[in-house]
């Protein structure tokens, strides 16, 4: 009787996805001064990933100028649209019906790419939006650039500091150098990437590259203060952590929101992310250095708290 009912469920369902699904990108925002447009078309749900079953076209005003057909197998495109291919026809049996053009042919309006595999179909819209190379997005470039340098140079200073001023083994020390040094170095790649125009893979990839790997900085931050203060974290210092890790958690946030809306339009949450991330590195940098201060020699701290603290037993 189940296997009755389970294969009455099964064929609602199978019914009710005879549509296919789109990873639907409402908008994409390309800089004037771009040569080539990328128009996304995403299909989900492909079930048969075989070309020969798949049926792509694309309109712009209701108007076809690009189609395929994998039966025949046949590749249309309107003499203004002679610049059209798929960005990656390998991918096309994966669902990836994208298209690049050149962005002189590629007017700016709503595209529609509609997907045929066999018996299912889907449609989804685009509206390419062209935006001046001056838009606001230098000055965020910039702010993400200096926060993250600044987080970068913190780091360094204390670790500076934890080392001349507190026991650290030497095998720790090379381990958090190695961790800064990929920060650093992902960094710096990633400024080179991010800091050119337009919002373009290449800019991903180096804003990836940016925010990613600095996530080293928080567990290498606790590590640092372990070094300070051994087994007794004071409060304070794990605020510091906790703060840190979500100023790291805002910046990826941000920039997975830049990445699946195709703009830089969230760039000011990586901002803030990043200004906390910052912030946090500062702030621990000076904590370190008024405990090392504090300090005559090679003393941890703890010392001075357990005295009392056996006193107080002893008696
Ligand atoms: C796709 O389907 C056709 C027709 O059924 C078949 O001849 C072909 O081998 C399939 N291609 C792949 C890559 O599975
Ligand atoms: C492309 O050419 C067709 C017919 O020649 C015309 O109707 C259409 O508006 C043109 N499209 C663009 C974007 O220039
Ligand atoms: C594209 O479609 C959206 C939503 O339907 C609309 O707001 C927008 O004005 C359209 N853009 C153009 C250039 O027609």
């Amino acid at each position: 009787m189940w296997v009755l009912a389970a294969w009455v469920l099964l064929g609602t369902v199978t019914a009710g996805s005879a549509q296919l699904q789109f990873n639907a990108i409402k908008s994409i925002e390309i800089n004037t001064n771009e040569k080539n447009v990328i128009l996304p078309c995403l299909v989900n749900n492909l079930q048969l990933n075989n070309i020969t079953f798949l049926f792509v076209k694309w309109k712009l005003r209701g108007q076809e100028f690009f189609s395929f057909d994998g039966y025949k197998p046949e590749l249309r495109r309107a003499a203004n649209f002679s610049s059209a291919k798929f960005v990656s026809p390998a991918e096309l049996p994966k669902g990836i019906a994208s298209l690049s053009l050149d962005r002189k042919e590629a007017p700016a309006g709503n595209y529609t790419c509609e997907v045929t595999e066999s018996n299912r179909e889907g449609i989804t819209t685009v509206e390419l939006i062209y935006v001046r190379s001056s838009s606001s997005s230098p000055v965020e470039s910039i702010l993400i650039t200096l926060f993250m340098i600044l987080a970068i140079i913190f780091y360094w200073s204390q670790l500076g500091v934890v080392a001349s001023k507190f026991e650290v083994k030497y095998k720790k020390k090379v381990s958090l150098i190695v961790a800064g040094g990929i920060v650093t170095v992902a960094a710096a790649v990633g400024f080179i990437l991010f800091l050119s125009d337009g919002f373009t893979p290449k800019t991903q990839a180096g804003l990836g590259l940016v925010i990613i790997p600095a996530v080293i900085l928080v567990p290498t931050l606790y590590i640092l203060l372990r070094a300070v203060f051994e087994n007794n974290l004071p409060h304070f210092a794990i605020v510091l952590v906790v703060v840190k890790s979500l100023g790291y958690l805002i910046a990826v946030v941000g920039f997975a929101l830049c990445v699946s809306a195709y703009t830089r339009s969230h760039g000011s949450v990586v901002i803030a992310g990043l200004a906390v991330f910052a912030f946090v590195a500062l702030a621990s940098l000076i904590y370190v250095i008024i405990i090392g201060s504090s300090m005559t020699d090679h003393q941890p701290p703890r010392k001075a708290v357990e005295e009392p603290l056996n006193a107080h037993i002893a008696t």
